[in-house]
């Protein structure tokens, strides 16, 4: 990934968390995936008055992937504006190892502070694809 497409993507998950749907818990999160052209596929979370059917944005910046027709990504940006920077919940782990083993995870906030993760520091000892092969 290059500096531009790093700047790129954080802009990219900052724009989306704008339009996050998050009236129960506030928490306004935006993500941005790098596809393997360098197309940036977008995502915010999604909160339901049932809450167990809310979607984080990680996951929504996977499915609109697929959509799009991707099944790759080598980089994830994710934008809170927490006291600290947030890294993906368990679930989203799981789901962004399906197509990212290699990929890269950059949390970031509104302040301009960035940490960078490996998919394997945030999801050791992944059960994936291969283990159905
Ligand atoms: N959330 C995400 O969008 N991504 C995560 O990795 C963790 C949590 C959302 C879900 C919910 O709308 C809000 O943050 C508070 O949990």
């Amino acid at each position: 990934m290059t500096p531009d497409q790093e700047l790129a993507l954080i802009a990219a998950a900052t724009a989306v968390r704008l339009r996050a749907y998050a009236p129960y818990s506030n928490f306004f999160v935006g993500a941005a995936l790098l596809c393997d052209d360098g197309r940036i596929v977008v995502g915010c979370n999604v909160e339901n008055a049932s809450y167990g059917h809310t979607v984080c944005a990680e996951r929504s910046a996977v499915l609109a992937m697929v959509a799009e027709g991707f099944r790759a990504f080598s980089a994830c940006v994710v934008v809170t504006d927490g006291v600290e920077l947030s890294t993906p919940c368990g679930a989203c782990r799981q789901v962004l190892h399906e197509f990212a083993t290699e990929a890269i995870v950059i949390c970031a906030n509104l302040r301009g502070e960035r940490r960078q993760y490996t998919m394997a520091e945030l999801l050791p000892h992944p059960f994936g694809p291969a283990d159905l092969t």
